[in-house]
């Protein structure tokens, strides 16, 4: 098992304290209470006394292996100031659910509870996750407050449209334990992409025989995914052409599935206006079958030949663009990766590639890469690819001329 002790990652080392506000959703709380924790955080809870009737602090306690906190007069705080003191050692404060009643309280700056008094003394960053239902938060005393709120720098996640507990359909669903992880994620990332169009290629592509069968590879999208997701964390607006893969869609990244490498081929020229940086980490298959079968082949005796034609190459033709973006290559070698990668980089005029043995990418979870630019050569550890990925963002970010 490689050490990961140097991988700076998910949410180690902050300490978030997770505010709930009395609604249903509380249930879901306790869910992001473990997702928070997995994400290498030490979490806080405090509850209001709504918030306690629907999920009990002990379930916070046992979920989170911290005292979880309702009143001004719980448990023993040094200083007896838990409105202050929770919040001072604190890198965020997140208020999920935030109910419409709490949201108020809050907008008009209310103390009269533990959590509004830590919200309204604290010194870091508040998050809130609105959870109503949808007449609530279209009300324009809910809109009035939303709006104070994000005038007063609170960052609002959420709501989502969908079915609620009343059993209405509207907006007003708390984001699930899932989407909060990942806006949190998002929110310590340095926005160093803000502004940037990023496009990428991942995934094989298949290219039919006939009907059923096809020729393809064991690419599984993973570390095309990781770097659309790492590029949409760092403020990308994101565009991911995807060949077929078993993967979803990425938060805050706009998926674009295809099948072939002539299907990509045309997603991605369709993509390139605006666009700032080109990652092309997709297998592609260099070549297809000449005339794909209309009906499935028949099974016979005789040997069967299989004329093929080679695919344009994506990533060529985008660098050969008179206004080419920032076009960063992938190369999957068996052996000789220094040769092989350097000579693609300089055969495409790619500012960036990225190499990789084929035994190290393919598939998995981890990889072991070297990016070659301009520089020269900088290997990067063993590392699982949503760590590569953020790595590989901040090289292109430092390389990208400016707009
Ligand atoms: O998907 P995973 O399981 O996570 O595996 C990741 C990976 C091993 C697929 C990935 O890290 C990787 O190396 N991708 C590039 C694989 C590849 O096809 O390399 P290549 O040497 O054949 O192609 C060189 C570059 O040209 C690549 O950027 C490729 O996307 C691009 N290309 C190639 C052929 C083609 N017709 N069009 C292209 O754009």
């Amino acid at each position: 098992m490689p050490d990961y002790t140097y991988v700076i990652d998910g949410l180690h080392g902050r300490r978030i304290v997770l505010g709930v506000s009395g609604g249903i959703a509380a249930y879901k709380a306790a869910e992001l209470t473990r997702a928070i924790g997995r994400l290498g955080a030490d979490v806080h809870v405090v509850l209001t006394e709504a918030g306690a009737r629907f999920v009990t602090p002990m379930t916070f306690h046992a979920l989170s292996g911290n005292r979880a906190w309702t009143g001004f007069q719980d448990g023993e705080m040094e200083d007896g100031m838990p409105h202050i003191t929770l919040g001072r050692r604190t890198d965020a404060i997140l208020v999920a659910p935030a109910s419409a009643n709490f949201i108020a309280r809050l907008a008009a700056g209310f103390a009269n509870d533990l959590l509004s008094a830590l919200c309204l003394a604290r010194d870091c960053p508040l998050l809130i996750a609105p959870a109503m239902n949808r007449q609530m938060w279209e009300n324009p005393a809910t809109r009035r407050n939303v709006e104070r709120l994000q005038a007063d720098g609170v960052t609002l996640l959420g709501p989502a449209v969908g079915e609620q507990a009343c059993g209405e359909t509207g907006p007003g669903r708390m984001l699930e334990p899932e989407a909060l992880c990942e806006a949190l994620l998002a929110f310590f990332t340095p926005k160093l992409l803000a502004g940037r169009k990023v496009v990428l290629t991942a995934g094989p592509t298949f290219e039919a025989i006939d009907p059923v069968r096809g020729i393809t590879n064991s690419s599984s999208g993973k570390m095309g995914y990781a770097l659309a997701t790492a590029s949409a964390r760092a403020g990308a607006e994101v565009v991911l052409v995807s060949g077929p893969v078993a993967l979803p869609a990425p938060a805050g990244v706009r998926r674009i599935e295809v099948t072939s490498a002539l299907q990509m081929r045309d997603e991605v020229f369709a993509e390139m206006t605006g666009v700032d940086v080109f990652i092309a980490v997709a297998a592609v298959a260099d070549y297809r079958p000449a005339e794909p079968a209309v009906r499935k082949v028949k099974k016979s005796g005789a040997a069967l030949h299989l004329q093929l034609v080679p695919n344009p190459d994506i990533l060529a033709e985008v660098a050969a663009l008179p206004e080419a973006p920032f076009c960063v290559g992938f190369a999957a070698e068996s052996h000789d990766l220094d040769a092989y990668a350097e000579g693609k980089r300089q055969a495409k005029r790619l500012p960036m590639l990225v190499g990789n043995l084929l035994g190290d990418g393919l598939g998995g979870d981890e990889n072991t890469v070297v990016i070659y630019d301009e520089e020269g050569r900088h290997p990067l550890p063993r590392a699982p690819k949503t760590y590569l990925a953020r790595r590989i963002v901040e090289r292109i970010a430092r390389l990208l001329p400016a707009k």
